[in-house]
């Protein structure tokens, strides 16, 4: 075999013909046929250069394999490692049953998995989605339709970020811990559990948050999580209240022996009147509380404290804080944007109505207030800084970016985790607006966060 090609490869080109070549390649239109001989993949790269057919076939080539990738159905593993996410589990039918563990519309309820490795396989971080709350029949019955009331809209995974991600250089404590994202579908933060069938024009609705809790955490005990040696329950939102509410009762049904701990995450939503001095989300809470019967599963021994007409209170952090016994690293904004929208109705940019600023400051200092028994605490800590976020653990700039004393969140909630910080001294509170530097606090910021909120804005009659 000697063809000229095989020639032409083998024989070494001098500086001058190499020059030569490049030069060509620049200047030289393409040629109109495909010559018979010659460097193929030179011929291809000048192609590729002037013909936008060729472009245009790598885009749309290119584009399809990414999109076959992250397509449902068994996935090269590798991905796991360029992108953080987690697999859908659905729990099988005849496990959740019998139970009555099923998310608003019936179907069984799932979680987002994704297998820890080497020293961090026998540890376990769940996570308890967040996303709201119905506040009556009707608003559920909506929510039903959607991927947080029924698993028959779950997604096929779900992209892991901040204290979720496999990635060392955002996530270095955690990132080889398996995760286990429960899928929130009830409408209640885990917290109902009625037993009647609720309908809504011919439609049946369930509360069974609790039950769902207790399903999921069965199966994961069956599927790795009875070898557990450390647990950190955490969650966002509605998913942060819930991992107050149910952070004792979730210890119960882990493995005896595990260090467990809790990091409640934007959960903290404060009992405040309204900013025309109404009570406002007191309301719906006693609405959501009452509807799904939630006596029945939150904390007993707060349920145990309270009259008939006060048990909502085991609904909301503030009143329920007292009661949990598990060491907690509590994190919330002191200007949590979900709250300054929808609890106390201040929805206005700061530097553009300054007449509302008293009323800002007002409420910055009433949650520094309400929090004042955290930082007491002998057991549990807390990360409070003064920027216009809601959630903080679950996307990397949060995570890693917004600096109290100097500290990230990353950073303070694992030294009080490993008790470099004793939790009297892990009091992380920040100055008030609009001190903090490292927050964004601006215009564009504000106007994104708001069409987010605009587009949400919940039902209430
Ligand atoms: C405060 O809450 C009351 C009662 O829900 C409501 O009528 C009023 O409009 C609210 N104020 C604002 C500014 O939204
Ligand atoms: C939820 O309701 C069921 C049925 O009434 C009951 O057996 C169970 O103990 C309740 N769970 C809690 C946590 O109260």
């Amino acid at each position: 075999m000697s063809s000229p090609r095989t020639r032409y490869t083998h024989s070494t080109p001098t500086p001058d013909e190499i020059r030569d070549a490049l030069g060509t390649m620049v200047t030289e239109a393409p040629p109109a046929v495909r010559p018979a001989n010659g460097a193929t993949w030179r011929r291809f790269l000048v192609q590729f250069r002037y013909d936008l057919r060729y472009k245009l076939v790598f885009l749309v080539t290119a584009i399809f394999l990414v999109w076959a990738a992250l397509q449902h159905g068994p996935r090269p593993r590798v991905l796991h490692y360029v992108w953080s996410y987690g697999d859908l589990v659905v729990l099988p039918e005849e496990d959740v049953m019998s139970q009555g563990a099923v998310c608003l519309d019936g179907t069984p309820p799932g979680y987002y998995l994704r297998r820890g490795t080497d020293k961090g396989s026998k540890n376990w971080i769940i996570y308890l989605e967040g996303g709201g709350w119905c506040w009556d029949v009707a608003d559920c019955s909506r929510r039903s339709l959607t991927d947080y009331g029924s698993s028959k809209y779950f997604r096929w995974n779900f992209p892991f970020d901040g204290i979720l991600s496999n990635s060392p250089a955002v996530n270095p404590n955690f990132y080889n811990w398996n995760v286990a994202m429960l899928k929130y579908c009830d409408g209640a933060s885990f917290a109902g559990n009625r037993t009647d069938v609720a309908v809504h024009e011919g439609k049946p609705l369930y509360f069974r948050g609790r039950r769902i809790l207790q399903a999921l955490l069965d199966h994961l005990m069956s599927h790795g999580l009875d070898k557990a040696q450390r647990v950190i329950l955490s969650g966002v939102s509605a998913g942060g209240l819930a991992v107050m509410l149910h952070a004792d009762y979730v210890k119960t049904r882990l493995p005896a022996g595990v260090k467990y701990h809790a990091l409640p995450d934007a959960g903290f939503f404060p009992d405040i009147k309204n900013i025309t001095g109404h009570d406002h989300i007191r309301i719906l809470y006693q609405r959501s509380f009452n509807m799904q019967n939630c006596a029945g599963g939150v904390d007993a021994d707060c349920i145990k404290d309270k009259t008939e007409e006060t048990q909502w209170q085991c609904y909301m952090a503030q009143y329920a804080y007292k009661y949990v016994q598990t060491p907690m690293f509590i994190t919330n904004s002191g200007y949590d944007y979900w709250s300054l929208w929808f609890i106390y109705n201040l929805r206005c940019y700061p530097e553009q109505c300054p007449e509302k600023r008293e009323k800002l400051q007002a409420w910055h200092e009433r949650i520094l207030s309400i929090t004042y028994q955290i930082r007491k605490s002998q057991k549990d800590g807390i990360f409070l800084p003064s920027c216009y976020i809601h959630s903080l653990t679950s996307f990397a700039y949060t995570w890693t970016d917004y600096l109290v004393s100097g500290t990230s969140l990353r950073d303070a909630f694992y030294k009080w985790y490993t008790g470099k910080t004793p939790s009297v001294v892990a009091n992380y509170f920040d100055e008030p607006y609009p001190k903090n530097p490292t927050c964004p606090w601006t215009m564009d910021f504000y106007n994104r966060v708001t069409q987010r909120l605009k587009a949400y804005d919940f039902y209430v009659e």
